[in-house]
C-alpha cells in the first residue's frame, strides 16, 4: 500500500498541506494551477468556471485571480461577493474547497501591481472588442490589441479578484481511509475539525 503522508492524521498538517498545494498552484503548473471559481448568478443560480490561480497569501488567507471587468463573474461578484473555489490534484489525491468573500480591484494599486507583473500575452486578453460574453455573428468576429501600446488600454478593464477564505475543506483520498477536515475563520476566531469523509 502507498505510504501515508505526514499530514495524514495531523489536522494542522492538513491545513498546511492545502495552503502549500495552493501556493504551488499559483507559482507554476500543477493540479492546483487552474481551479474552478463559483459565483452566485444574478438570477440566484450557481455559476462556475476555470480560472488561473495567480497568487496565494496563507497568512492573510487570500487567493488572487484575474478577470475582465466586462465578464459575468465580475458583475456577479460586484452584486454578491460570496464565492467558492474548488481544486483537485489527482496525483496528490487531494481536493480543496474554499468558501469566502471576494473583492474586486480595478484601477488601484493592487490592480496596477498585478498588471505590471502579468505577461504581455496575458494583458492582451483585456483589450478584446467586444467584451467577453458578447454574442458574435461568427466565432472569430472579435478583435485583440495588435501591439503592446494598444494592450495597455486593457488596464481599464483589468480586475483583480481577491478571495478571503472563511472556510477551507480538505479531502485526502487513501485506501487506508480518507481524511476530511474543515477549517473555519470567523469573528470568534479559527476552528478546525475532522469530518466523516
Ligand atoms: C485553463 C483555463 C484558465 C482560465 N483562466 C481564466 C482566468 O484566470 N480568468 C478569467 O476571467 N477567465 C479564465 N478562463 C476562462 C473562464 O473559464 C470563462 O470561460 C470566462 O472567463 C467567462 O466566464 P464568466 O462569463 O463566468 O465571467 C480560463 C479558462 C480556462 C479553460
Amino acid at each position: 500500500m502507498t505510504e501515508l503522508p505526514a499530514f495524514y492524521d495531523d489536522l494542522e498538517g492538513c491545513l498546511a498541506e492545502a495552503w502549500r498545494r495552493l501556493e504551488e498552484g499559483a507559482a507554476h503548473q500543477s493540479g492546483f494551477h487552474a481551479p474552478a471559481l463559483a459565483t452566485i448568478g444574478r438570477d440566484g443560480a450557481p455559476r462556475l468556471r476555470t480560472v488561473v490561480l495567480r497568487g496565494v497569501d496563507r497568512a492573510a488567507r487570500t487567493l488572487r485571480v484575474h478577470c475582465d471587468a466586462r465578464s459575468d463573474k465580475a458583475a456577479e461578484i460586484a452584486a454578491d461577493p460570496r464565492v467558492a473555489l474548488h481544486a483537485y490534484d489527482a496525483k496528490a489525491k487531494l481536493q480543496v474547497r474554499i468558501e469566502g468573500a471576494a473583492r474586486l480591484h480595478g484601477q488601484d494599486a493592487v490592480a496596477r501591481a498585478a498588471w505590471t507583473a502579468s505577461r504581455p500575452m496575458s494583458r492582451i486578453c483585456y483589450g478584446t472588442i467586444p467584451g467577453p460574453g458578447t454574442p458574435l455573428p461568427a466565432g472569430g468576429a472579435y478583435a485583440l490589441p495588435q501591439d503592446e501600446a494598444a494592450a495597455e488600454a486593457g488596464f481599464s478593464e483589468f480586475r483583480v479578484v481577491v478571495l478571503t477564505a472563511a472556510r477551507l475543506e480538505f479531502l485526502y483520498l487513501a485506501r487506508q481511509g480518507h481524511r476530511r477536515a474543515s477549517f473555519t475563520w470567523d469573528g470568534a476566531g479559527a476552528s478546525a475539525t475532522w469530518l466523516a469523509p
